[in-house]
């Protein structure tokens, strides 16, 4: 096992990939794992649809913000995954490029319609998910770009995604 003692942030657009790989490498490497969205949905006691549909996006990026910060506090040394927005906020991707080392994970466009576009629980996709998503990926196309390091998940499994993070944290050692 490497010997690691910094915090790792998996970014990336809806349907990259991030909660499986996140599992997957916390696992490999030994280390604790949390997910921002499930950690915001457990603090709100409801779902990021029902907060989004009651409060609004803007509530949600600030509590995004509060919780990524705490979050980026007391998993020192563990992965963290982040929601697909969570890139957006200059305040955010400060915080996580200097706390952490940053994985952006990338797909098709196809592929991530295809893993996406049925999901009821994303609020941003509901609807008419295939041309949200098409209008979001446009928007976002070069949002992930600020990480230090991409894997491009579309021709991986989730394990060889994992994998492929850990043979860039030992080559960094
Ligand atoms: C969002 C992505 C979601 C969640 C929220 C907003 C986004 O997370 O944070 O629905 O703006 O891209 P996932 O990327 O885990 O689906």
């Amino acid at each position: 096992m490497i010997q690691r003692s910094e915090t790792i942030c998996l970014v990336g657009f809806m349907g990259t990939g991030k909660s499986t790989i996140s599992k997957l490498l916390a696992e490999q490497l030994g280390c604790r794992r949390v997910d921002s969205d499930e950690e915001i949905e457990r603090r709100i006691g409801c779902s990021i649809s029902a907060y989004f549909a009651a409060e609004g996006e803007a509530a949600f990026r600030k509590l995004e913000s509060e919780v990524l910060a705490g979050l980026l506090q007391e998993y020192t040394g563990g992965v963290i995954s982040t929601g697909g927005g969570a890139v957006l906020a200059e305040y955010n991707r400060a915080l996580m490029l200097a706390n952490s080392f940053v994985v952006a994970l990338k797909a098709t466009d196809s592929d991530i319609i295809a893993r996406t576009s049925h999901d009821a629980t994303r609020p941003l996709l509901a609807g008419d998910g295939k041309q949200k998503a098409l209008r979001l990926l446009e928007a976002r196309r070069h949002a992930y770009d600020f990480a230090h390091f991409s894997v491009d998940t579309s021709s991986l499994t989730p394990e060889q995604a994992a994998a492929a993070i850990v043979a860039e944290l030992e080559a960094r050692q």
